[in-house]
């Protein structure tokens, strides 16, 4: 039995019906850039998030970047945020035209470690970005103390992090604002790009509804330099079908996860994820931890189990952030992480049996010693 790392196929076919119903209206009405669907969508992802606002970006990438430059984040300014994260959390804070500066990651949840965060602080430190990474909210309660003494923006990437919750309230309005992406294979994804900010401040949220449109408030009275970041109206009414949905998929995942858990949770060469006590994890990835992770990707692969690695090379050693400066081997935990992560196949139409199969291949990896 194979066992692919992703099928969105499974996904979309009890959906197809009300996916293409929906679609049709978009077409029908020809409200293709932002408009009705789009602010529909918002009201539906707001609510959902327990958040007063939510702005419909391009992609969740566009939703960092605006977040930041509605904050009024820029040259000379520094951003904290991790290593160990997709590079789209660095890239939205060079491009405010700002410096990421890292802390490193906390070894059990992979999320920002708090007490790191007062010695990477200057005079230029304006924000805080902690990653929820892989679908489990970063410990925010220590990190927004830190912050709110120093009067910082805290912007949450929940890119993957989808109707999780920290303490019993959703990732993304943790913060001053929160960014969502909707990238096909995310826990809510859309049928191309998307992305949202959820924040309760109001100013905020009419600063980066400008700033998405052109920096327009009416058409051609432009008050600010924006950008087209609208959100397209298909993707939004595929994402109103779809949020219906998200919460069953968040579940089938957590039980996915839990099966995955007991049976190599008692294996000395494999580490499992930890979720922590405040956290409800929403797993858009399962990330075990193995040495020799190349061989284990190869003989998972002979045998048919797509895995992943999220993500082989924290930030500061990318090519594109040699710039920082920072050393090969700064950020130790999150440097391990890079080198030892495997994501193990993780969607809610997966069954108990393609599960099983995984697992008895690990076991099979670990018994051949090829992790040795
Ligand atoms: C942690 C994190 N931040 C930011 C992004 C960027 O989102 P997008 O691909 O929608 O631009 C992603 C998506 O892959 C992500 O996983």
């Amino acid at each position: 039995m194979k066992v692919p790392f992703l099928n969105l196929n499974a996904q979309h076919a009890p959906l197809r019906g009300e996916i293409e119903e929906a679609i049709r209206e978009v077409i029908d009405s020809g409200a293709f850039a932002g408009g009705p669907f789009v602010a529909k969508f918002e009201e539906d992802f707001a609510a959902f998030c327990g958040g007063r606002y939510a702005i419909g970006v391009g992609s969740g990438t566009e939703a960092l970047w605006l977040a930041l430059l509605a904050a009024g984040i820029g040259p000379g300014d520094e951003v904290i945020t991790v290593p160990n994260t997709f590079i789209a959390t660095a890239e939205a804070i060079t491009f405010c035209g700002a410096t990421p500066v890292l802390v490193d990651v906390d070894p059990q949840t992979y999320t920002m470690d708090p007490s790191e965060l007062e010695q990477a602080m200057t005079a230029r430190t304006k924000a805080v970005i902690p990653v929820h990474l892989f679908g489990q909210p970063a410990d925010m309660d220590p990190i927004l103390e830190i912050a709110r003494a120093r009067g910082l923006f805290v912007l949450e990437d929940a890119c993957q992090a989808h109707g999780a919750a920290y303490k019993g309230r959703k990732a993304g309005t943790l913060g001053d604002a929160g960014c969502f992406s909707f990238y096909p294979g995310k826990n809510l994804g859309a049928f191309g790009e998307a992305g949202a900010v959820v924040t309760n401040d109001s100013a905020l949220q009419e600063k980066i509804r400008i700033l998405r449109d052109h920096g327009q408030v009416e058409k051609y009275h432009h008050t600010l330099i924006g950008w087209n970041g609208r959100m397209d109206g298909i993707q939004a009414a595929v994402l109103r079908v779809k949020l219906r949905h998200l919460e069953e998929g968040n579940r089938a995942r957590r039980a996915h996860a839990s099966q995955y858990g007991l049976a190599l949770g008692g294996i000395e060469e494999i580490i499992t994820p930890v979720c922590a006590a405040y956290a409800r994890h929403v797993y858009h990835i399962y990330a075990i931890r193995v040495h020799e992770r190349d061989e284990f990707l190869r003989f998972m692969a002979g045998q048919g189990i797509g895995c992943g690695v999220h993500y082989p090379v924290p930030i500061h050693n990318t090519e594109a952030y040699r710039s920082l400066g920072c050393r090969s081997d700064a950020f130790p935990v999150s440097v391990r992480c890079a080198g030892d992560f495997v994501s193990l196949p993780m969607f809610p139409e997966l069954t108990p049996e393609q599960v099983e199969r995984v697992v008895q291949t690990a076991k099979e990896a670990v018994a051949a010693g090829v992790m040795a």
